[in-house]
């Protein structure tokens, strides 16, 4: 029997994630269907039962609805315990097991496909929403020599750097700060923003990266101006981010750089 996978989202109209799915399986040669599927912002966790009594075996869960998700999974892996959210669910008999692959999409796009190495470097990242808390831990297996984040409101960044015994600033105070690999993990993109970061912050031969997909942003921008060497935005990580969770659900890791070729096109 044809195995059944979704993605969860309100809005979903515009998800990447069925054709991704689609791709992973014909090359893998996996039996299984993945759809995008709207759900009410008041009905998720209505929706998840459905597709459990319906025999679904598992679902991807985005925005808005990735802490709800974290709350209603049965059981979590440490990653996604840490990220407080959840974008991966898993149904096994009865039991629902959520899972958080966004890090190790980011740490995997920036290794592999950009093959920039993270041990040893200084990070700086940038934002203290889920997006951003998401990414900490797997980072920080990478071994990155510094790690600080950087936030507008301090407070929020103060309670991640305490969580995960990590450096927290404000933008004013990363005047002077050199970094290897600065990661936009703010919403400010999607309002047509950035962050007001100092000149300078560039090191040589270093990676900005955007964890948006789509478009030119202005971080993207600016750290062409300010001479990063590596600019990316964040379409390698949506792409595995989705094949860690193929793994989680099938057992096979695909290969992605045809996917993200594809995509890019
Ligand atoms: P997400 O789940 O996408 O991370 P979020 O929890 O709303 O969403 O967090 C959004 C992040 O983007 C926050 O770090 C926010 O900064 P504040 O905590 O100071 O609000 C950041 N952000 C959003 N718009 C921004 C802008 N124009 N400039 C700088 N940071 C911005």
């Amino acid at each position: 029997m044809t195995d059944r996978y979704a993605v969860i989202g309100n809005p979903i109209a515009h998800s990447k994630s069925p054709l991704i799915h689609a791709e992973f399986a014909r090359q893998t040669n996996q039996d299984m269907t993945y759809e995008a599927i709207l759900a009410p912002l008041e009905d998720f966790r209505k929706t998840v039962e459905g597709l459990k009594k319906a025999g679904y075996k598992g679902c991807n869960v985005t925005v808005p609805f990735k802490q709800e998700a974290w709350q209603l999974a049965g059981e979590l892996t440490p990653r996604a315990q840490d990220a407080e959210a959840v974008n991966t669910l898993k149904f096994a008999d009865s039991a629902t097991l959520g899972d958080n692959t966004d890090g190790a999409g980011l740490v995997a796009d920036i290794t592999r496909n950009l093959k920039f190495e993270i041990s040893g470097k200084r990070i700086l990242l940038m934002g203290a929403g889920g997006a951003a808390r998401g990414v900490i831990r797997p980072l920080l297996e990478a071994g990155p020599k510094e790690f600080v984040i950087a936030n507008r409101t301090a407070a929020r960044a103060d309670m991640l750097a305490e969580k995960f015994r990590i450096v927290a600033k404000i933008y004013a105070d990363l005047a002077g700060s050199q970094f290897d690999i600065v990661i936009n993990a703010t919403s400010s993109g999607l309002e047509d923003e950035m962050p007001p970061l100092p000149c300078g912050l560039f090191a040589k031969d270093s990676l900005a990266y955007d964890m948006m997909y789509g478009r030119k942003t202005p971080f993207m921008e600016f750290a062409e101006k300010e001479g990063a060497s590596r600019i990316s935005d964040g379409l390698g990580m949506l792409v595995e981010q989705a094949a860690e969770s193929f793994l989680l659900w099938r057992g096979i890791r695909p290969q992605t750089a045809s996917v993200i070729e594809k995509l890019r096109t």
